[in-house]
């Protein structure tokens, strides 16, 4: 194990009825501006607890923050609320409304235009922001990153902000999510694990079987929540799997992480509008088969106990723990190749060319670079 630090300052609210809480979490007296997406949380009732529990307050409303938002978008948010002299962000929705959100509270203390706050990797002050999460899949309601994306250059990048002073998880909310917003966010959570536990072995006893806790939890209720959306303690335990996935828990112990499937997974949101948690389905596969060599020895200990592997050559069982990978994503109705989404070499050479251009490489041995990338896309075809 490392030397690590470890501080997760956001308070989780999880269960029913708790977005009533909403009136006593936020200071009394604050200027709040509230935050949605495209309207989903007014057909299922979410709205209407937040109005209510928030009737106490000066609110502010913005709606229309997308899938994959923009700073197009999120401009016009920062200046309302710098008109409305907001001092209390609350994001109601998914990744995608917290994310923008996460911005909009550095934008409000920025000067200049919030995209070069998205540049610069790190904001510099942050209005406190709070969320009520209707998606399970990002872990944005519990950690400080933000993914914002820029479509006039079909640009997507990261940055880090602050972590939410409070989250409200509530199962129910999740009851009326689409079925292929359920598969994205399964495989987003199982991706995020994937992403700080498939490295080497024997750094933390601890975090891998934690790590290999939440990958065999989805495994296991992934269908059962195919078969009733409605089940909340199913609900409950995808909410909590996506929240611990990526706050920060399962990378105590200093683990390496990778998150090269991730960055490849942003390109092609970026050129083609992949939902993200497809995209890294596509991916994952090909990281896999492409690095064997040196994440092999993590592999098989991730086959065997999480696919409970045990025969064969070595060689064998990797291709194994892949197969079985891959087939996990299709069980959840994802596509899993390039080919089947219309997307060929010429986007591939495409990401080869952004990552050379950037001079970026990723992975926790920064080996793959534009042409490992490319390797791993040409895998995926
Ligand atoms: O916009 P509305 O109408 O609310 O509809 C949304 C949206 O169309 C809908 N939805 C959300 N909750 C719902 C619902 N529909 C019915 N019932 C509900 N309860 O779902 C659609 C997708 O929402 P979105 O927020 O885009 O999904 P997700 O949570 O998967 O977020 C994806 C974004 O997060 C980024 C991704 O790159 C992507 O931009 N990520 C953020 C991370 C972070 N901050 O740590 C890490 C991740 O790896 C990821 O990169
Ligand atoms: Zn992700």
């Amino acid at each position: 194990m490392y030397n690590f630090i470890f501080q997760n300052p956001t308070k989780l609210i999880f269960g029913k009825g708790m977005i009533s809480r909403l009136e006593s979490e936020i200071p009394s007296g604050k200027r709040v501006m509230i935050t949605f997406g495209g309207g989903s949380v007014k057909k299922n009732g979410v709205y209407r607890q937040v109005k209510d529990a928030l009737k106490g307050f000066y609110t502010v409303e913005f709606w229309g923050i997308e899938p994959n938002p923009s700073i197009e978008t999120l401009r016009k948010a920062v200046k309302l609320g710098k008109t409305e002299k907001i001092d209390f962000l609350l994001a109601v929705g998914g990744g995608s409304v917290i994310d923008g959100t996460k911005l909009i509270s550095a934008g409000l203390l920025y000067d200049g235009d919030p995209w070069e706050i998205v540049r610069s990797g790190k904001a510099s002050g942050t209005v406190p922001l709070a969320t009520v999460l209707t998606l399970p899949a990002t872990g944005s309601e519990m950690n400080p990153g933000a993914v914002i994306s820029r479509y006039e250059t079909n640009e997507k990048f990261s940055f880090g902000a602050d972590y939410p002073v409070f989250s409200i998880l509530d199962p129910e909310t999740t009851f009326s999510l689409p079925k292929n917003q359920v598969a994205y966010g399964i495989a987003d959570t199982f991706v995020h694990v994937m992403e700080q536990y498939l490295t080497v072995p024997g750094v933390s006893r601890t975090m891998d079987h934690w790590a290999e806790g939440i990958l065999e939890t989805l495994i296991d209720i992934a269908p059962k929540i195919e078969r009733n959306q409605n089940d909340y303690n199913m609900m409950a335990e995808f909410m909590l799997s996506a929240t611990l996935a990526l706050n920060g828990f399962i990378a105590m112990g200093g683990v390496p992480q990778d998150w090269s499937t991730h960055m490849i997974g942003h390109e092609l949101t970026a050129l083609h509008g992949l939902s993200h948690g497809h995209t890294l389905a596509i991916v994952l596969p090909g990281t896999m088969n492409i690095l064997r060599e040196s994440k092999g020895d993590k592999i098989l200990q991730y086959g065997q106990r999480v696919w409970k592997i045990t025969g064969g050559s070595r060689e064998e069982r990797i291709d194994q723990a892949i197969h079985m990978t891959e087939q996990f994503f299709r069980s959840l109705g994802l596509t899993t190749r390039l080919g089947e989404e219309g997307i060929g070499e010429k986007t591939i050479v495409e990401i080869e060319r952004r990552f050379n251009e950037r001079g970026v490489a990723f992975g926790e041995n920064k080996e793959v670079t534009g042409t490992v990338a490319r390797k791993i896309l040409t895998d995926r075809l």
